[in-house]
């Protein structure tokens, strides 16, 4: 327990894919948004370290221990840390690397209270906390876009439309891996997301092995994941100039394209459907088999009525919200 005298409160938002989840494993770009929807962790001074009132392990909480030990050292003087937020678990949205971002945050200050955040190592020490906590397997979107905030764009090279931030590396069970990270500006507009969740939980392994085996044994469907790239890179485009309506346009193509590959599930479609007629565009979004969709829409309101009839539990965000924060320090 900590003794009611918080040191340092950070948060860091959720994210949800847009364009080209699973494509992006083949290469081919993918973009994720920072949600409104935001993990807070405050750390108190303690007796021994802990998350939400159980001890700290290394086998429950790999990432935090890492970034602690990397922040701070083995020997730090120990620290109760409490989470609070509105990113539901094991959806597809980011919590994990949200929680690895605000506790990096929050570390980084109290190691170095009078230094400004150092993003670009945040994100580099978290994308590592995440893979290690995942068997040596994480691509750095959620995590760079919970550190970015905004509109985050991953691509195995470098695209024209959106600016180049950095190159981030990994040494994977299946060799290394490379990825360009960039950032990218919208036009605000009132125009708002709403994820339906659909309750049920795919594991993302899974469902990225049904793609792949579906790839592999039919090498001519390729092309779909081709098709995914380009309708990304369209999405891209009409999200730099702000032609929202293109953007659900290419948001819905980019569903199909999903659907055919296998990677949608009865759940989905029914809040897909039900969501369509008040959105500009409508998708899964994540590894699919269950977990969200997300819908583009001008009416918020209706759009999550709707999904809510369907059975969905509903979140709605605005687009390019801020990255990681200090919300508190001594
Ligand atoms: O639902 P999430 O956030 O686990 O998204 C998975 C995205 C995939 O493209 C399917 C897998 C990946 O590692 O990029």
């Amino acid at each position: 327990m900590g003794d009611g005298v918080t040191a340092v409160v950070a948060s860091a938002p959720g994210k949800c894919i847009l364009f080209g989840e699973h494509a992006v494993v083949f290469g081919q770009p993918a973009v994720a948004v920072a949600l409104e929807q935001r993990l807070t962790v405050a750390l108190s001074p303690a007796k021994s370290w802990s998350v939400d009132g159980s001890a700290l392990s290394p086998e429950k909480h790999p990432h935090i221990v890492m970034l602690r030990d990397r922040y701070l050292g083995e020997n730090a003087a120990p620290m109760a840390l409490h989470l609070q937020g509105d990113i539901p678990r094991a959806s597809g949205l980011g919590s994990s690397a949200a929680l690895s971002a605000a506790v990096g945050a929050a570390m980084a200050h109290l190691a170095h209270p009078d230094q400004a955040l150092d993003r670009d190592q945040l994100s580099e020490l978290a994308h590592r906390a995440e893979a290690n906590a995942q068997m040596g397997r994480a691509s750095p979107m959620d995590t760079s876009t919970s550190v970015e905030g905004g509109i985050v764009v991953l691509s195995d090279v470098h695209e024209t439309v959106a600016h180049h931030a950095y190159t981030r590396t990994l040494t994977t069970p299946e060799g290394e891996r490379r990825w360009e990270v960039h950032r990218l500006k919208a036009p605000e507009d009132e125009v708002y997301l709403v994820l339906g969740n659909t309750g049920v939980h795919a594991p993302t392994s899974h469902q990225v092995a049904l793609v792949a085996e579906t790839v592999n044994k039919h090498p001519e469907r390729m092309n779909e994941i081709l098709a995914i790239g380009a309708v990304a890179r369209r999405g891209l485009e009409a999200l730099t100039q702000g032609d929202y309506e293109a953007v659900g346009r290419a948001m819905s193509e980019n569903h199909l394209l999903l659907r055919g590959l296998g990677a949608s599930s009865p759940e989905l479609e029914g809040l897909i459907q039900a969501a369509l007629p008040t959105s500009l565009g409508v998708k899964l979004t994540g590894a699919g088999g269950g977990g969200c969709m997300v819908a583009l829409t001008r009416t918020p309101k209706a759009t999550s009525e709707a999904i809510e009839l369907a059975g969905g539990r509903t979140l709605v965000s605005r687009l390019g919200n801020e990255g990681v924060r200090l919300e508190r320090a001594p």
